[in-house]
């Protein structure tokens, strides 16, 4: 017989692990929705459809048209908080836009909201923004020399991993800010930003490390690095030396390029 002291504690033990909103009365096949993005070359207008709690039935509709309409960051989160395409809207508390300078030269790409961001509705401000904010000072970097965004703006119920459905009907809206914020180098963090803004095969095992080519919708082309997202290393402490190793070659090419850098303290 469970009593509520029980049930207390498995709710405890649920919230821990950050599974503490109820999302839907039905189960969802994130199978099938995976399915349905990998033709991401000829997007289908309905990408999915999702019932998020107390919500009729979503459809997640690409919507190019007002991303690439917006002319200025502030156009963009407008155009943001308009879009009905994605249900992760439904849950979130707030829209996590960006953070930073706008105007800097180099821009970090991470996955999406969690619970502290969704609260105070900036990005990377929780446990592992603050480690990867001490990791980018000790390159000389701080929010006033990098911009950041995330590839999904709404928090996932229960900090589950974004679907390739979700990302894709983003994906407009992070490829103009990527456009507006024009920097000269974007850094992706984890395996979704890389995933989703490369494309390929290769995952970010393979692809971590190492300069490559990103064309912007504006023809522009940018170096882009994709590294390990600071939540990994705060699972797994043991891969900080690849990191490291990362951000030192994202310090030299910086330097290259005349960027200033802050003395590390
Ligand atoms: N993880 C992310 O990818 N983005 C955030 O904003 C916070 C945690």
């Amino acid at each position: 017989m469970i009593d509520s002291q029980d049930l207390k504690m498995i709710l405890s033990i649920y919230k821990d692990a950050g599974d503490d909103e109820i999302i839907s009365t039905t189960t969802q096949n994130r199978f099938e929705e995976k399915k349905e993005a990998s033709s991401m070359s000829e997007p289908d207008p309905i990408i999915a459809t999702v019932s998020p709690r107390l919500s009729p039935q979503i459809a997640q509709k690409r919507d190019d048209s007002s991303a690439s309409a917006a002319k200025s960051l502030e156009e963009l989160k407008e155009a943001l908080r308009a879009f009905e395409g994605c249900a992760l809207k439904y849950t979130a508390t707030n829209l996590v836009f960006g953070d930073g300078n706008p105007k800097a030269r180099i821009m970090f790409i991470g996955e999406a909201p969690g619970a502290d961001e969704d609260r105070q509705g900036l990005p990377f401000v929780g446990q592992s923004g603050q480690l990867l904010d001490k990791m980018l000072s000790c390159i000389g970097l701080t929010r006033e020399t990098f911009y950041i965004t995330n590839i999904i703006p709404w928090r996932p119920p229960g900090n589950r991993q974004p679907t390739p459905a979700e990302a894709e009907v983003c994906l407009p809206f992070v490829r103009r800010h990527i456009d507006l914020v024009n920097p000269d180098f974007l850094v992706l963090l984890g395996g979704t930003a890389t995933k989703t803004l490369l494309g390929g095969r290769d995952g970010i095992m393979r692809l971590r490390g190492t300069w490559k080519e990103y064309t912007t919708d504006a023809g522009k082309k940018i170096k882009i690095m994709a590294i390990f997202h600071p939540a990994y290393l705060l699972r797994s402490p043991g891969q900080k030396r690849e990191v490291w190793l990362d951000l030192i070659k994202i310090k030299h090419s910086l330097k290259e390029a005349g960027v200033t850098l802050k003395e590390c303290l």
